[in-house]
């Protein structure tokens, strides 16, 4: 093999970037080759979206030397950056609703006809060309309002092709993905690599990090650790130099003392979404919700805290029935919600993380109507210690903490109104692997003192790994109800999917 002598696609090195007072990134250092795709890991603040944000020109660094295609670069806009070949994928995709999946692509750079009025023929014409480049079957004159995020991010890539990228960015893509859409990504990012792109790829997933790249760079607290060939190394040296000591991935379930009936459903139904939805969870047990995503778990959870109405059915805790679509009659009865996505429907970002974590109990800790800010800190404390939530101070706005760090004010905020039945949808989705098994001790834990938790959860050996009983739901109906000794990958998988593809 002769010495091919390629020129780095992006070449960062002691990239530094401080807000204030919080140092976000100290010496970054990251070089990606064409035809690459280039993982890049670290645990939750350790900054890898601050180095993608300066990448693409959302923030100017304020040290180290930042080149692209050969060029010292600095993109003073992201408009900078992406005129330059720059494509970010961001988890929370950013298209215009009310506009056509088309005029999502060719925002601002509309084909033009001779008459200089936009050519709509030529714009859904090469539209339907890069849907179908993509194997995706999308209407090009649809509305993107409504669209699944899978789709959406399908929109941001074809948005990427048609710009001619030649470095794409995804951070955190597949958090919101089932397996066919993650399947259906990764063909598109290899086809993108053997057109000689780079492609950056931002995951707390190991699996997908050594199924789709082929160099690995690792993080830790701002500064760049190492970068090696995803086949000269292993997952295990990956953690060990992400977090800084030996961890696993899993915490091994303790097992409960299973009490009475904390809650229970029966025949919940709304039209088209789920159907005669029935089940138990009781004091100590952890009970998973496991199927496909789109099956109907999350509509479930939520009809069952009162965040969305259904049609018919009652949901009764501890024997008493629970008032439908009325989240407030929820907590007050001792329910709490981890919602899915948790910066929509979470988290109060304008304010701190204090205030964020002592949100729903705040009328508790007010004594004689006042509240002081230590009153806040105190409650707020211990939980924010326990999920390790990285954080200059908890004075400091929740908004811009890391996503991970975010995810775990959310928890945080809901287990201090001390509940007794938890549902928490998708509970260490964006969390890093130091934290992830504190996450599964602390549900652990919480079910020991005879909490009621209903857990979704997408990640197989988490529902396997914490759950005393598994129901699957398939299609907005639930098709099993296994016991823990019951329930593997293969009697999960099979009770998810349907057993007769028609196809
Ligand atoms: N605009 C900002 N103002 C203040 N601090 C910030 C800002 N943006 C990021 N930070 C801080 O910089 C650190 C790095 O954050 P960053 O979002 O880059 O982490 P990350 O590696 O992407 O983590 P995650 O895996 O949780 O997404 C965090 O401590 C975060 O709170
Ligand atoms: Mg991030």
């Amino acid at each position: 093999m002769s010495e091919a002598v390629t020129q780095p696609v992006l070449e960062l090195r002691d990239v530094a970037k401080s807000f204030g007072s919080v140092t976000a990134l100290r010496a970054g250092t990251l070089v990606v080759e064409p035809g690459s795709i280039h993982a890049l890991v670290g645990e939750n603040g350790a900054g890898k979206s601050t180095l993608v944000k300066i990448v693409a020109g959302v923030y100017q660094r304020d040290a180290g030397t930042f080149r692209f295609q050969g060029h010292d670069a600095d993109f003073a806009t992201t408009a900078a950056a992406k005129d330059a070949g720059i494509a970010v994928i961001y988890q929370e995709p950013t298209l215009f609703p009310d506009l056509s999946v088309t005029e999502n692509i060719f925002m601002g750079r509309q084909p033009l006809t001779t008459g200089r009025r936009i050519d709509r023929t030529a714009m859904y014409a090469e539209a339907e060309q890069l849907f179908a480049r993509l194997g995706v079957q999308l209407d090009p004159r649809r509305m993107a309002l409504g669209l699944s995020i899978a789709d959406q991010q399908i929109i941001e890539i074809a948005k990427a092709i048609s710009l001619d990228a030649s470095l794409l960015i995804m951070d955190e893509p597949t958090a919101a993905l089932s397996g066919n859409e993650v399947e259906r990504l990764f063909g598109v990012a290899r086809s993108l690599r053997d057109e000689g792109r780079a492609l950056v790829f931002i995951s707390h997933r190991f699996d997908e990090v050594f199924a789709l790249c082929d160099t690995v760079t690792v993080m830790r607290d701002g500064s760049y650790v190492s970068t090696d060939r995803i086949e000269d190394t292993s997952v295990t040296e990956i953690v060990s130099r992400m977090v800084g000591r030996e961890v696993s991935e899993l915490f091994p379930k303790t097992p409960a003392r299973i009490g009475d009936v904390v809650l229970d459903v029966e025949g919940l139904t709304t039209a088209g979404v789920f159907r005669q939805v029935t089940f138990q969870v009781r004091s100590g047990e952890i009970v998973g919700l496991a199927g496909l995503v789109g099956a109907g778990r999350s509509e479930i959870a939520r009809a069952v805290f009162g965040v969305d109405r259904y049609d018919a059915g009652t949901v009764r805790l501890l024997g008493r029935d629970v008032p439908p679509h009325e989240p407030r009659s929820s907590i007050r009865a001792g329910m709490a919600f981890v919602p899915e996505d948790r910066r929509q429907q979470g988290l109060v970002t304008e304010g701190s993380v204090a205030r964020n974590i002592t949100g729903v109990i705040r009328s508790g800790l007010a004594r004689a109507g006042l509240l002081t800010s230590r009153a806040e800190n105190a409650a707020a404390v211990p939980w924010a210690r326990r999920l390790e939530v990285k954080t200059g101070a908890l004075d400091m706005h929740a908004a811009t903490m890391s996503g991970g760090n975010q995810q775990k004010v959310v928890i945080a905020k809901w287990l201090a109104t001390n509940p007794r039945l938890l549902i928490i949808d998708e509970p260490t989705r964006g969390i890093d692997v130091g934290t992830k098994a504190e996450v599964h001790r602390l549900l652990s834990e919480l079910a020991g003192q005879g909490m009621a938790i209903l857990m979704i959860s997408s990640e197989l050996p988490e529902v396997l790994g914490m759950a005393d009983r598994v129901l699957v739901v398939r299609e907005g109906e639930i098709t099993a109800d296994l016991d823990r000794a019951d329930a593997t990958p293969e009697s999960v998988m099979t009770a998810a999917t349907r057993s007769d593809p028609a196809a």
